[in-house]
């Protein structure tokens, strides 16, 4: 670490953030007799805190987001030659990183061609209901303006996310919530739901049609849901799934929106997430992994065809979409994002994501072999998760504090690692891992030898 920063130096720090911050998805009576955490510095896979401690981070900043690593002077040069040229002006005009950035994302994406800018992954979601929404008033006379979300998927923290919250401690106490969105079951074949043990993937979509007919198809707009279903325990869908729910929305004009807030940008060794699955979608969402978290930027991309409906009427004074983000126009986001792809592009790092995940998966099963909480391993590119469970054979969940204290343990050995949290009742009990696409071999190696010494330090 270049700058040694000794706890006293940051003792006026610790004390104002424990006096008047107030932290994310953090209960803080903790934090009345031990210190906040302070993150000072990061390198690389690396961070430290304020005490010096190093860790490897196997959660890219916490929330799956700096996926190019830490310290990467290339998006700091690009972010600050933008900012001090042209920092900001409201979206109605364009930016040159916006415009650039725009055409390079949406050559990765063919099908898809406009991209509004935003700053969060909850409000990327929102513009699209939103879009589904003003759709419905136009096109549909007020019908179609229900949007389905599946069980233990999340989009995030607003009240109209939380409307479409498939995590339902994510929402609980948040609520009344926005009428219309309803859900549907989820896919996780492991905690398989239905009476057949057949063909999964084919029932789990079936049973997204049984929710259309029974909602009536006139009144449904769109269906929101993960391509990899992320915190809500890391699930990749069944064989068959996605073609059979392109079939039913095809069939009943249902527009799909693919929130890839999480999958975005290389995360799962593709571009985006559904492009493993050879999904068409009518929105995609993305804001984590787009600039790694240099700047605040998400986006919401759509087909040609969406965004047609709303410029075909210039006549009308309500006709077009009448969304505002004041800090969608701030330039440092594009210019990161573009800086953020390039590095991608020339570390190859989609091809090592690749290779790092079936690594991590591979030693995670070797794991599997040796302690029998873990009930399955499951995950595509750095996107991994372990499922923990009492018994095998009944599959009866971990208690969480256990499971919290594989993570605890594994931070005491220097290694960040996270977990279901606060999202699912007495199904908290998934390790999730997503490490930066930059990971090597004996990060991995690293991260997977915690894992083993925390399971059996807490589970023996
Ligand atoms: C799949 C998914 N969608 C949306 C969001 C919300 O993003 P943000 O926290 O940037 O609003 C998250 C956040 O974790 C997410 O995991």
């Amino acid at each position: 670490m270049d700058a040694v920063l000794s706890k006293n130096d940051l003792s006026e720090v610790i004390e104002s953030d424990r006096a008047h911050v107030w932290h994310h998805l953090l209960q803080h009576k903790a934090l009345e007799t031990n210190d906040p955490q302070i993150m000072v510095e990061g390198k690389g896979m690396r961070v430290w805190d304020a005490t010096g401690k190093e860790f490897l981070d196997a959660v890219s900043g916490g929330v799956w987001t700096v996926n190019v690593g830490y310290g990467r002077t290339s998006i700091a040069d690009a972010v600050r030659d933008q900012l001090v040229k042209m920092n900001y002006f409201a979206n109605a005009a364009g930016s040159i990183p916006g415009s650039l950035f725009a055409k390079k994302l949406t050559e990765k994406m063919p099908g898809m061609t406009r991209v509004y800018y935003s700053n969060s992954g909850s409000e990327a979601n929102e513009k699209v209901f939103k879009m589904v929404r003003q759709i419905s008033h136009r096109r549909h006379g007020g019908k179609k303006s229900k949007i389905l979300y599946r069980e233990r998927d999340y989009h995030g923290t607003t009240i109209t996310a939380l409307s479409a919250c498939g995590q339902p401690q994510r929402a609980a106490e948040y609520g009344p919530y926005t009428p219309g969105f309803v859900e549907v079951p989820h896919c996780l074949e492991y905690r398989n739901q239905f009476d057949s043990p057949e063909d999964y993937g084919a029932r789990a979509a079936n049973a997204i049609e049984e929710v259309i007919l029974r909602e009536g198809p006139d009144t449904i707009g769109a269906i929101c849901l993960e391509p990899i279903t992320a915190g809500g325990g890391v699930i990749v869908p069944p064989k068959g799934y996605w073609e059979r729910v392109q079939e039913i929305c095809d069939r009943y004009e249902i527009l799909i929106h693919i929130d890839e807030v999480v999958c975005g940008v290389g995360r799962t060794g593709e571009w985006f997430g559904y492009q493993h699955y050879g999904v068409k979608p009518d929105f995609v969402t993305m804001a984590k992994g787009v600039a790694s978290g240099y700047a605040a930027i998400s986006c919401t991309v759509t087909t040609e065809e969406v965004f047609n409906q709303f410029k075909d009427d210039a006549s009308d004074p309500l006709g077009f979409f009448r969304d505002i983000s004041t800090f969608g126009g701030c330039a440092s986001g594009p210019a990161a994002a573009l800086e953020n792809m390039r590095i991608i592009e020339d570390e190859n790092l989609l091809e090592n994501t690749d290779r790092m995940g079936e690594r991590l998966m591979d030693n995670l099963r070797t794991l599997q072999d040796k302690h029998s909480v873990i009930g399955e391993v499951r995950g595509k590119g750095l996107l991994v998760g372990a499922e923990l469970v009492k018994d095998r054979t009944t599959r009866e969940p971990a208690d969480e504090a256990m499971v919290q204290a594989v993570v605890a343990h594994c931070r005491k050995q220097g290694v960040i690692i996270g977990m279901t949290n606060r999202s699912l009742p007495g199904l908290n009990n998934t390790l999730c891992l997503a490490p930066a696409l930059i990971s090597t071999s004996d990060d991995i190696d690293e991260i997977s030898s915690a894992i083993g010494e925390a399971l059996g330090a807490v589970f023996g």
